[in-house]
């Protein structure tokens, strides 16, 4: 084939790929298309990959020909094993981690273009092209780690308050500015690698100044950040499908971050500037006086008197898996006339659409999974709600008390009910670290143990 007939079918296959991308997340906005979503997006990039494998090693030796498979068989290997085995409560942990691949990609595309065509002579928008490939990169390594780290509970989700934190971050980005405008005159590798030190350690404090109830914005802002990575390399290496996937992947997610911010009340802004999103306010130890404890007949027998029933689920629905058993009371519930509804709150879990996924998966019909925002107003009218290994996302505190960690976030007004039954296994807080009141009102009672075995005790009482 002539090189030229090549290189127009190697275009043609990466806008192939871009329009496959862009349905994909189409598909990916709504969950009866979320499926085809993804079966679309995985054929566009094997359409990229293999279209960027033949661009790169054409008329290449055998042996860079074998050395690039085993690289990808590996690399393979290596994330058919990850992604087999994580747990759904997981994958914002693996998320945070494949982001960190992204941005250490582009620090090493960006060094390595620069070594190749940065020296005397090249042109200033190409040297400003690699700064702010690896800046970025930077940022989006150390802040995926410190992420990771966070999410996987093996360093607190506490945030780091050093004194004077905003100017700290003030300062790196402006001598990175001033690098920036150095290194585009001076052509020096040494700027090149003080600003990369500079950009790792801001991109560490940025995420570790930023407190746990604020995580899913992070989550979501650095998979933006890794789509501007993404979309620098691309730039660096002259490479079209990888400058538009990183757009797409950089915009969708500052968009969701921006759907996120609002949900939690935080201002966008200050979330990507880092750690604004709680000013280290923490909220007195409270007395909130006694809690009273139930068992699963009275909790049956509530909900055999109940009209109208809705259910909360949170993050300890998916630890203890008890979607299943919960799908069933509803159908049972259902059968005998009451009026059973789920209400979501959008961050309940660990990942945006935890609760409707492993809803979806227990086969919960759609129609009566509401959001917050409609089911919030009907509470007063309701009669039974069960809060199922949710915390956080139900804390009257948010609205009531303006010292809260998570004060101004918007929450499910669960304690506007006749009455809330509570699923936990212990009186120990959420993710966010704070006490919930709710488990101390008049018309709350708590049903302590394993989700999925209440649920399922409840199941027989009935
Ligand atoms: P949380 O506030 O984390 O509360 C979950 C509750 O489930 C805990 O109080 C825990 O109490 C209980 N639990 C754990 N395992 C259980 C089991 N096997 N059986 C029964 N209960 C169990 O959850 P939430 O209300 O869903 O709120 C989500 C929080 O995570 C928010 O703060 C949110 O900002 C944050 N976050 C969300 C995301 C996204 S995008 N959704 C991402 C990262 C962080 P016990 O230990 O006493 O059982």
């Amino acid at each position: 084939m002539s090189s030229g007939v090549d290189t127009a079918l190697i275009s043609a296959a990466y806008i192939v790929a871009a329009l496959l991308f862009i349905l994909s997340l189409a598909g990916l906005s709504k969950h009866e298309t979320a499926k085809d979503g993804n079966v679309l997006g995985m054929i566009g990039m094997a359409l990229a990959l293999v279209a960027t494998l033949w661009l790169a090693l054409r008329g290449s030796s055998a042996l860079n020909w074998l050395l690039i498979v085993v690289a990808v068989a590996i690399g393979a290997v290596i994330g058919i094993w990850r992604a087999r085995r994580v747990e759904m409560t997981g994958m914002p942990e693996l998320i945070a981690m494949l982001h960190s691949f992204v941005g250490a990609a582009a620090v090493l595309v960006g060094f390595n273009t620069f070594l190749a065509t940065g020296t005397e002579g090249s042109d200033g928008v190409h040297l400003v092209e690699i700064f702010l490939g690896v800046f970025i990169g930077a940022v989006t390594f150390t802040g995926s780690i410190v992420a990771f780290l966070k999410l996987s509970a093996r360093i607190s989700s506490k945030p780091l308050m050093l004194p004077a934190r905003h100017w700290l971050n003030l300062t790196a980005v402006v001598v990175s500015v001033g690098l920036l405008v150095w290194f585009a005159a001076s052509h020096s590798i040494v700027l090149l690698a003080v600003m990369t030190a500079i950009a790792l350690a801001f991109g560490w404090h940025l995420v570790a100044s930023i407190g746990g109830g604020d995580m899913p914005v992070v989550v979501s802002m650095l998979n933006s950040y890794s789509g501007w990575a993404a979309a620098a390399a691309g730039f660096m290496l002259g490479n079209d499908l990888l400058i538009v996937t990183g757009a797409l992947v950089g915009s969708s997610g500052a968009y969701l971050s921006y759907i996120m911010c609002k949900a939690m009340n935080r201002s966008f802004v200050s979330v990507i500037a880092g750690g604004f999103g709680s000013d280290g306010a923490v909220s007195v130890d409270v007395d909130y006086g006694e809690h009273r404890e139930t068992n699963a007949e009275e909790v049956a027998d509530m909900l055999t008197h109940a009209s109208s029933v809705v259910i909360t689920p949170g993050y300890g629905m998916a630890v203890a898996q008890a979607q299943y058993p919960v799908a069933e009371l509803t159908a049972k519930l259902r059968e005998k006339g009451v009026d059973v509804r789920f209400g979501i709150h959008p961050v309940a879990g660990r990942l945006p659409g935890h609760m409707n996924v492993l809803l979806a998966e227990a086969r919960v019909p759609y129609d009566i999974v509401l959001e917050m925002d409609e089911i919030n107003d009907d509470f007063p009218g309701t009669d039974v709600v069960l809060v199922i290994g949710a915390n956080d996302t139900v804390n009257p505190a948010a609205a009531e008390d303006p010292t809260s960690p998570i004060a101004g976030m918007p929450v499910l007004q669960v304690w506007n009910a006749k009455d809330v039954v509570v699923f936990k296994r212990s009186m120990n807080a959420g993710y966010a670290g704070v006490q919930n009141p709710l488990f101390f009102r008049d018309n709350s009672a708590m049903l302590f143990g394993d989700a999925k075995e209440r649920v399922e005790d409840i199941i027989k009482a009935l």
